[in-house]
């Protein structure tokens, strides 16, 4: 039997943004969050490098709004990324009062205005300002912000429920445009119950798993944007899918990143020859921003015929480089590469999704009572191309500015009633679950073959030709099946590679992670491709 459940607040997403939120809101509020797996299933759990943040007493504010304007290429919002470096600190203390076991900087005077903490470097920084946990930033941080969150009486964490969509007054034919809840599928008892909410957070990460190569983790599905575009929100800024320029190429080795904290404390990028590459492209060479590096291995790989390239990190001693990258060295040598004595074979992969929800400073989505925060949103932030390590940070700092809205909200949303239970009594049991597989293994792979690092207008009409019958097919199945978690992830995908591309063919230059051989160009005016569903007010 299906089941309803009454919260204030419902947080789908149990990773940086979701956690940080559940923390951050009063603990006499009830307070619900979601994971479609494991809590440990989103990519904070993997993040490397570190958080991005001003700390260092010779860094500024300035300094890291104008390297992260650099990265973006023109499109950042100047004020989105003003609040979010000027909050970095702040979020950074917080995290440390939590007990983050951010690495120690032991070699420095504290005296001579040097920081507690291992600031490292990377892509686009010119500053060392990267605060991290060796090479596993995201486990230190997600273990932490999970026993914080287990020792609070009023969070409850619900494992393996995956969110299908979200109620709102308007589906219901009710007058006004609130989120009520979300109906979710609980994947133990099969069924889908209906949540309650005084306010839904959407925290549910990218969507990088549109491609046939990624970084992320498997629910990396763009569920959260998906289900925000058919409840009416607008997205904004999908055609820019960020590509990390060096995970490692192995067979067996499934999406493991190399962090670009290598690069940043002097890994060279070289070819099978052992020629390094990256002068040719840029003045910041292996520091460029991740646009730059990844389309320079793509092009090399292009020109040569060749299957990967190498980051070379050998020339620094040995100790350093097992202390400074225990995780990536652990990692290689089970695949038989020393680090400290031989170069690793890279390859570009989906990275991160730099568009998303449209939201404000508070993370407030189009919809009321809807907000989302995290990889799933789009703040501005990030413009046409992410500056690595900005992106945990701006998990932190608009999980909290929404918490603090949610907060002054409260007295003004009561708790919905009279929401109406999933009705299953039209679907049967799928015989025919073939499809789905076949069906995510073609659409992430015309993505990646047409929607990739560079693409024409010709590709991206083939991958809208493609998509679009998919869609179809997908929504004959939606329809006639009981849900299941492939097919919810697989619907949104395809809804999420749609707006992608529809995006992408909107923008007619080339800029940042957007490269099209059809315009090559930038256009003088940068604009934001924002979409706007059919349901959506105006
Ligand atoms: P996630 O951590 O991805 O969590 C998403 C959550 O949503 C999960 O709990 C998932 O179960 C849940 N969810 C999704 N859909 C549903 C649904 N339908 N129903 C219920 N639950 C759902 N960024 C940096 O700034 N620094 C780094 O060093 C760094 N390193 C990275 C390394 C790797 C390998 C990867 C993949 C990314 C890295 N990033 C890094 C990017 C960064 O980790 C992510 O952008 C960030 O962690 C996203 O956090 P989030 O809370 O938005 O989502
Ligand atoms: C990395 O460690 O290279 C990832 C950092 C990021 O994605 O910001």
């Amino acid at each position: 039997m299906s089941q309803h459940f009454k919260h204030d607040v419902v947080i789908i997403g149990s990773g940086a943004a979701g956690l940080t939120l559940a923390l951050t809101l009063p603990d006499n509020l009830h307070i619900a969050v979601l994971s479609k797996g494991e809590l440990t299933n989103g990519s904070t759990y993997w993040a490397q490098g570190g958080v991005a943040a001003v700390l260092d007493h010779s860094d500024t504010v300035d300094s890291h709004v104008d390297d992260t304007l650099n990265a973006g290429a023109g499109l950042c919002r100047e004020d989105a990324v003003r609040f979010t470096v000027e909050h970095s600190r702040e979020a950074i203390e917080w995290l440390i009062e939590q007990g983050v076991p951010f690495t120690r900087d032991d070699e420095h005077d504290r005296e001579d205005g040097g920081y507690e903490f291992h600031l490292t470097r990377e892509g686009g920084h010119s500053h060392r300002r990267i605060i991290h946990a060796a090479d596993a930033t995201g486990a230190a941080i997600f273990n932490t912000l999970l026993e914080r969150t287990r020792e609070r009486g009023n969070i409850t964490l619900l494992e393996q429920r995956v969110a299908v969509d979200l109620i709102t007054e308007h589906k219901l034919g009710r007058k006004g445009r609130r989120c009520l809840g979300a109906y979710v599928l609980n994947r133990r008892s099969g069924e889908v119950d209906t949540h309650h909410a005084r306010f839904v957070i959407l925290a549910t990460g990218g969507a990088a798993k549109v491609y046939l190569y990624t970084s992320n983790p498997d629910g990396a599905c763009g569920d959260g944007i998906a289900m925000a575009w058919r409840a009416g929100c607008r997205v904004g800024n999908l055609e820019f899918n960020q590509f990390h320029p060096t995970c490692l190429y192995h067979p067996q080795a499934k999406s493991f990143l190399i962090t670009e904290a290598l690069r940043g404390e002097g890994a060279l990028l070289r070819l099978p020859n052992g020629e390094r590459f990256m002068p040719r492209f840029d003045p910041r060479e292996e520091l460029a921003p991740r646009d730059i590096v990844a389309r320079a291995i793509d092009h090399e790989m292009k020109r040569l015929g060749i299957d990967c390239v190498y980051l070379d990190i050998s020339h620094k001693p040995a100790d350093f480089v097992r202390n400074h990258f225990p995780t990536v060295y652990q990692r290689c040598l089970e695949f038989g590469i020393d680090i400290t004595c031989q170069p690793i074979p890279v390859v570009p992969a989906a990275h991160y999704t730099c568009g998303g929800v449209l939201v404000d400073q508070a993370g407030r989505s189009d919809v009321e009572g809807l907000y989302a925060i995290g990889e799933t949103s789009f703040t501005g932030l990030h413009g046409a191309n992410r500056m690595a390590s900005n992106s945990l940070l701006e998990c932190f700092v608009y999980a909290r500015s929404a918490a603090a809205d949610i907060v002054a909200n409260l007295d003004k949303v009561a708790m919905p009633a009279d929401l109406p239970s999933w009705d299953a009594s039209q679907v049967t049991d799928s015989d025919e679950d073939v499809i789905i597989a076949h069906n995510w293994d073609e659409l992430r792979r015309f993505m990646w073959d047409y929607v990739g690092i560079v693409r024409t207008t010709k590709r991206l009409q083939r991958a809208q030709h493609r998509v679009r019958l998919l869609l179809d097919e997908i929504d004959e199945f939606y329809s006639n099946y009981k849900v299941s978690r492939d097919l919810i992830e697989l619907r949104n995908l395809a809804q999420v590679a749609e707006l992608m591309i529809l995006s992408a063919m909107a923008r007619k230059e080339s800029r940042g992670l957007h490269y099209t051989l059809d315009y090559p160009g930038l256009l003088p005016d940068a604009q934001d491709t924002i979409l706007q569903p059919a349901n959506a007010d105006g």
